[in-house]
């Protein structure tokens, strides 16, 4: 971002979303990087699952979403959502302006590969139905090096099966394995998770691979990159025991039970009736 922001406080709180409570991941990556950030989360589980909406919808939410989080005063609006920064990030951009700063998902994980000291050359995505259409990943990676591979493969049944608590038993090592074994992700070296419920499906893809093909996940990149760019603009916050604050659009027990499995501690969920 080139021009001065508008008159941002350290103090004031980071603003992140996801369609869901998959976002948590990239919240509790960035609680444990920036300890003194007020967080203020916002899920919208009225509209979830993102990856099969079309684009115009997902802009809609977003920028509907992103209002909410600067009326609330956010510095900064994290998009959690791979889906959502493939299809909005810029629209979100132009929206907020110089009222905050805004950061996507998927720039900070496209910088790290193309930084890499270990040499990866044949990169293999998995995602929603959306973040694998719009090509993004490939489409940045190819642009900062040519030389690289990229194959995505959608991956749908994923979402689901995490937010129902599949994972580490046998119907989630099968669905796994299918998906793996697919032609597009032979040979691959690496393999990105563009999709911010995967992080709890981390160990079970790396068993899979037996330690053969580096995974790289978003969540501790992007807190990183949110360090990074709060230093550079000198809004890092030290407070004590900041609040943090998590709302959804859509309250439901069994959201508020999957927390723990996404923030690694069950967290009270606030509905925030955006839509009713
Ligand atoms: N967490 C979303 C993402 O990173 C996926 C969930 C959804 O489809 O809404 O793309």
């Amino acid at each position: 971002m080139s021009k001065a922001l508008h008159n941002l406080q350290a103090n004031n709180p980071i603003g992140i979303f996801d369609s869901g409570i998959g976002g948590l991941t990239v919240a509790h990556a960035i609680s444990k990087e920036l300890p003194g950030e007020k967080l203020i989360y916002f899920g919208d589980t009225a509209h979830l699952p993102y990856g099969d909406k079309s684009p115009d919808s997902i802009k809609y939410y977003a920028i509907r979403i992103s209002q909410l989080l600067l009326q609330k005063r956010c510095k900064m609006i994290v998009i959690a959502c791979n889906t959502a920064s493939a299809m909005a990030y810029e629209t979100v951009k132009d929206f907020v302006g110089r009222q905050a700063l805004v950061v996507n998902v998927i720039d900070p994980v496209v910088e790290e590969v193309l930084n890499r000291k270990k040499k990866i050359k044949r990169i293999g995505v998995i995602g929603t139905k959306g973040t694998v259409k719009s090509d993004i990943y490939a489409q940045k990676i190819l642009q900062g090096n040519p030389k690289l591979e990229v194959n995505s493969l959608a991956t749908p049944l994923l979402v689901g099966m995490i937010e129902e608590g599949f994972f580490n038993n046998k119907i989630s090592r099968t669905i796994i394995g299918d998906y793996l074994s697919r032609p597009r992700l032979k040979k691959i070296d690496s393999l990105i998770l563009a999709c911010t419920h995967f992080p709890l499906i981390k160990p079970e893809i790396e068993t899979y691979y037996k330690g053969e093909v580096e995974i790289i996940d978003s969540a501790g990149v992007v807190a990183r990159y949110v360090h990074d760019l709060l230093k550079k603009k000198k809004l890092v916050a030290v407070q004590k025991n900041p609040q943090q604050q998590f709302f959804v659009s859509d309250f439901t027990k069994s959201f508020e039970k999957s927390t723990r499995f996404f923030f690694r501690k069950k967290i009270r969920l606030e509905e925030l009736g955006l839509w009713k």
